[in-house]
């Protein structure tokens, strides 16, 4: 349910059970607040192509697409969600910009990416942080949120109504980053 500031009810950070088979987080959509907060972290430009791993409606996509005209891939697991994310797609009119894949996130090919959103329970951050590492190697942008990646230092926290929006670089993958700046 969303609240008035568009901050949505975190799921449990453990809560993968009743998930079926791969599934590595419940639909719970982010916030205006905090959609605002993830694409100003990533500064986007046209030039970039932007994953969302477990899009849910698909509504990060949109409005970076619609915001900056960047291109977008979401990959959701649940083909119930991946049909709405491709019907808002379709209907914010960005289908030549967002591409929706019903699929997992564990098989995504980011060879082509150069950001990615991810808003998943830490198992999933788990599963994927070799895929996500790779992208930062390449000079990509990652931006999680809630959970981070283990074993990687933000480069930048904003706090949104008490949750964390985190952005991952390159600077990320040096285990003696210094602490990073958080802002509110
Ligand atoms: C917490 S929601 C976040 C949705 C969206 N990224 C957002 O921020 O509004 C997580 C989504 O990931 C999807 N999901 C869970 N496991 C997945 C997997 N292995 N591959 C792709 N999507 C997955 C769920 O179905 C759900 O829609």
């Amino acid at each position: 349910m969303a609240t008035a500031e568009g901050v949505l009810s975190p799921p449990d950070a453990t809560a993968t059970d009743g998930l079926i088979g791969d599934g590595l987080a419940p639909f719970n959509p982010s916030g205006e607040l905090v959609i605002d907060a993830a694409l100003q972290l990533l500064s986007l430009t046209e030039k970039d192509l932007l994953f969302d791993l477990g899009c849910g409606d698909g509504r990060l996509l949109v409005q970076a697409a619609l915001r900056t005209r960047s291109r977008g891939v979401g990959i959701e697991y649940d083909r119930k969600f991946a049909d709405r994310a491709a019907a808002q797609v379709e209907g914010q009119g960005v289908q030549d910009l967002v591409t929706i894949q019903h699929g997992n996130a564990l098989e995504a090919d980011l060879s082509n990416a150069t950001a990615a959103f991810v808003y998943l329970v830490p198992k999933g951050m788990a599963q994927l942080r070799g895929k996500l590492e790779g992208l930062l190697q390449r000079g990509g942008r990652v931006v999680t949120y809630i959970f981070s990646v283990p074993a990687m230092t933000p480069v930048q926290t904003v706090v949104v109504k008490g949750t964390r929006v985190m952005l991952y670089t390159a600077a990320s993958l040096d285990q003696d980053a210094e602490e990073a700046p958080q802002c509110n």
